[in-house]
C-alpha cells in the first residue's frame, strides 16, 4: 500500500506555504490530469499525482514596479530546480519511500525545460506524464497560477484523488508501485 497519502503532503505546512504562492487550484488540477495520464501511459499514479501536486512549489514571484515581469522571470527562473529540492525535503520529512521521493523530485526537476540551455531532454514515462499534466492546465499569460479554490473544496478534491489513486492501484494489475524503467 502507499506509504504516504496526497492528503498528508497537501496538509503539510511547508506544502501549504509554497502552494499558496504558485496556485493551489493549478496544483490540484494538474494532479487530476496526472492520474488520467498515468492510466493512459501505464505510469505509477501515486508518483505521478504527488509530483504533479508539488511540481510548481519552487516558484518565486518576479515583480518589477508592482507588475509581473515575464522577461525577468524567463531570464532568472529556476523553479523546477528549487521545487525538486523542496519537494524532496518535504517528502523525506513525511517519511516517504526514498526511491519514490527521488523519482518524484526528478519528475519535478524535468517538468519544464525553460531554465535549461537548448537541447532535447530524454524524459522517462513518469516525467512525461507530469510535464503533460502541467501543460494540460496551463492558461495563457500564466493565469493558471492565479485561479482560486476554497480550502474546503481543495481538501475534498485531494481526499477524492487519494481514493481514486488507491482504486487504480487495487484494480489495475499492470500499474505497480515502482517506477517503470
Ligand atoms: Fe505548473
Amino acid at each position: 500500500m502507499r506509504k504516504l497519502l496526497l492528503y498528508d503532503i497537501f496538509h503539510n505546512p511547508q506544502t501549504q506555504k509554497y502552494l499558496k504562492r504558485s496556485g493551489v487550484a493549478h496544483a490540484i488540477a494538474a494532479s487530476y490530469h496526472a492520474l488520467t495520464l498515468a492510466r493512459k501511459y501505464n505510469v505509477n499514479p501515486d508518483l505521478a499525482t504527488k509530483a504533479a501536486l508539488l511540481h510548481d512549489i519552487g516558484h518565486y514571484t518576479w515583480y518589477r514596479n508592482g507588475e509581473w515581469d515575464y522577461d525577468l522571470y524567463k531570464a532568472n527562473d529556476i523553479h523546477a530546480i528549487k521545487g525538486a529540492e523542496r519537494a524532496h525535503k518535504i517528502l523525506i520529512e513525511l517519511d516517504e519511500d526514498r526511491e519514490s521521493a527521488k523519482a518524484i523530485a526528478l519528475a519535478i526537476l524535468l517538468h519544464t525545460d525553460s531554465y535549461l540551455p537548448e537541447g532535447a531532454l530524454q524524459l522517462d514515462p513518469l516525467q512525461q506524464v507530469v510535464k503533460l499534466a502541467d501543460e494540460a492546465d496551463e492558461e495563457p499569460g500564466g493565469m493558471h497560477h492565479y485561479r482560486t479554490i476554497s480550502n474546503e473544496r481543495a481538501c475534498l478534491m485531494i481526499k477524492k484523488l487519494d481514493e481514486k489513486v488507491n482504486e487504480v492501484l487495487l484494480t489495475d494489475p499492470t500499474t505497480t508501485l515502482k517506477q517503470p524503467s
